[in-house]
């Protein structure tokens, strides 16, 4: 019963294969190897975005530092959600990596900003000419850091905000082929076609060892991306390590198919839950995560059966059985049925 996070499970067994496939013999280093090739063809593919440049890096907050840093001065401010992983789970990395620029947080009920809270960020930046910070890009995270999922429309919206500021506009996507899978959109409706200029595309949370790519939709944007992820070392020499689980996860839609299999593993948890009676909903689970509150005396007898997933707020220990402590759940590709049963059974006590 492992619930605590989507990079708590196994690697998918045709990544595995393709990483041992790749570990014959000898390839070129530092992106120029044989599956690399592969990838960017399939990545201009699936986005159909012929003229899109790809790049691999080993995690999320890579992908999002290195993103942000390219599109954004020292002077700018990017605007994000109080609830963005780059605000609360990049330890600064964004502001280390952008050379000091800062963030600016928009009012984000469920973790998703309205356009209307956008733009009254935007509008209270720059107000004080060279004394104040400059106004730079947005950036989204579909599913967001609270389960909740941004339809194309949304997206969009945001989108002609910012380039109604001429402001780029970047995606976290961790969990990008979890938005997809829930709002049936294809990935060029929820990219490009929406005004999204660079995306953090992940790998690892769905079935990868690890893995993200970044997607650039301007190309212009690529030789600076590329001296910065070497700058900021995160240019894998033995890159065809990289390469190759992502060309095995974007093969035959697989990278798809792992994130319906979570959702939907979400999305029976859920209803069982929903099912006991004695559960309450932060947040609409739109996607492959969800908060929610029960009794302690439930609490204590997932943890007490091993169940694992973390308590979001409250304590465990404590001498009241029916106060009610928050979990945040995680469901990857590979939860069972079984496991998600077990551990609706043992919350009803
Ligand atoms: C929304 C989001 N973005 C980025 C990341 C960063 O991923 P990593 O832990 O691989 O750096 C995470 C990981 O939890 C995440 O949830």
């Amino acid at each position: 019963m492992f619930f605590a996070s989507d990079n708590t499970g196994p690697v998918h067994p045709k990544i595995m294969q393709a990483l041992v496939a790749a570990n014959d013999g000898y390839d070129m280093p530092y992106g120029v190897d044989g599956p690399m090739e592969r990838v960017r063809d399939q990545v201009r593919e699936t986005f159909e975005a012929p003229e899109a440049e790809v790049f691999l890096v080993a995690t999320g907050t890579a992908a999002n530092v290195l993103s942000l840093a390219t599109l954004t001065q020292p002077w700018q401010t990017v605007f994000c959600a109080p609830q963005a992983h780059i605000n609360e789970d990049e330890c600064n990395g964004p502001e280390f990596y952008m050379g000091g620029a800062k963030l600016t947080l928009v009012d984000a009920p469920d973790a998703k900003m309205t356009p209307d809270a956008l733009r009254t960020r935007i509008e209270g930046e720059e107000t004080r000419g060279v004394h104040g910070p400059q106004r730079g890009p947005v950036s989204i995270t579909n599913v967001t850091e609270r389960g909740t999922v941004y339809s194309v429309s949304e997206i969009s919206a945001l989108s002609e905000v910012a380039k109604s500021y001429d402001l780029p506009v970047h995606l976290d996507g961790a969990r990008f082929a979890n938005a997809l899978a829930t709002t049936n959109a294809s990935p060029d409706e929820m990219t490009w076609k929406a005004g999204v200029d660079v995306l953090s595309f992940g790998g690892t949370k769905n079935g990868c060892m690890g893995v993200e790519a970044v997607v650039l939709f301007d190309p212009k944007l690529a030789w600076e991306f590329e001296l910065r992820r070497k700058r900021g070392a995160h240019l894998f020499s033995k890159h065809r390590f990289l390469s190759a689980q992502m060309a095995a996860y974007l093969e035959d839609g697989l990278w798809l198919q792992l994130a319906r299999q979570a959702n939907a593993a979400n999305a029976r948890l859920c209803e069982g839950l929903r099912d006991t009676g004695g559960v309450r909903f932060l947040h609409e689970p739109d996607a492959n995560m969800s908060f929610a509150g029960w009794t302690r005396a439930g609490h204590q007898r997932l943890h007490e059966a091993g169940a694992k997933y973390y308590i979001w707020e409250g304590q465990l220990d404590g001498s009241d059985p029916q106060e009610e402590l928050t979990a945040r759940m995680v469901c990857d590709w590979s939860a069972t049925d079984e496991n998600v049963d077990q551990f609706v059974e043992l919350v009803r006590g």
